[in-house]
């Protein structure tokens, strides 16, 4: 069974996906949330340790709010720090987001190596969208943050691109909501694609564990197998949710 972090609050914590930027309570709590999921991260081994830098946090939180064009999201303040905070620590050289629709997912895990937010150098962060008007997009933004390239998006199947990918993955993060009658399904489709590059302390990300945990059992139950992945944590501090699975 995964262990659990749950706050009291997380079914009152919600977002107008309409309007990403609006702050939902003060700095400090969503700060001390973020922290005690960071602590039961660490303690699971899913962390080697909790310390991000805060400042570049924000840095970062501000240049997404100033040069991307976001239609919706279901990411709250919480679940941005978090993904930050997770890419900060672990340091991903290969990441790859699966489903990143206006790129707003992707950039809260990269933007800790691109951008005013960056705190170290990555290889390749590759986000994939399979709709190509929204893939133009994802990436007309995250060009505007990380001129460098070395943050993409690509117009792809997730399957395909986590499947042909040559070389350790570091980081997987997954929010495809599938086509085909697919559904949040794909998770687990996505991640067989790719398990057996998964070198030992890679994370793997799943978005929708509380909204979607239905849709999502046969993914859960396999993350949630210590002879698949050595460890997962449900953090349950908004209304999505985040599976926090370690390799
Ligand atoms: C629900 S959206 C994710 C939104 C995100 N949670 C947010 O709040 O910003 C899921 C995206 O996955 C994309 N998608 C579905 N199947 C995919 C696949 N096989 N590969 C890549 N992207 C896929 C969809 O087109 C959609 O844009």
């Amino acid at each position: 069974m995964a262990r659990v972090y749950e706050t009291d609050d997380w079914n009152q914590y919600r977002m107008d996906y309409g309007q990403p930027h609006k702050a939902l309570e003060p700095i400090e709590n969503e700060i001390a949330v973020v922290d005690g999921a960071l602590r039961v991260l660490c303690e699971e081994g899913v962390l080697p340790h909790a310390r991000y830098d805060h400042a570049k946090m924000l840095a970062h939180r501000a240049a997404v709010r100033d040069l991307f064009e976001i239609p919706w999201t279901a990411i709250t303040p919480r679940m941005q720090r978090l993904l930050y905070a997770v890419s900060a620590i672990r340091q991903p050289a290969n990441l790859i987001a699966a489903g990143v629709f206006c790129g707003n997912t992707f950039i809260s895990s990269a933007g800790a190596a691109v951008g005013p937010g960056a705190c170290y150098t990555a290889t390749n962060l590759i986000g994939v969208e399979i709709k190509p008007e929204e893939a133009a997009r994802a990436e007309r933004n995250v060009r505007r943050l990380d001129p460098t390239g070395v943050a993409r998006v690509v117009a792809a199947d997730a399957v395909d691109v986590v499947r042909d990918f040559n070389g350790p993955l570091h980081l997987l993060y997954l929010d495809a909501d599938g086509d085909k009658g697919r559904g949040k399904g794909i998770y687990l489709e996505i991640l067989q694609a790719g398990h057996d590059r998964l070198p030992p302390g890679a994370v793997v990300l799943a978005h929708n564990s509380v909204n979607c945990a239905e849709r999502m059992k046969h993914y859960l139950d396999f993350v949630r197998n210590p002879s698949m992945m050595r460890a997962s944590v449900n953090v349950i501090f908004d209304s999505e949710g985040l599976e926090c699975s370690v390799r």
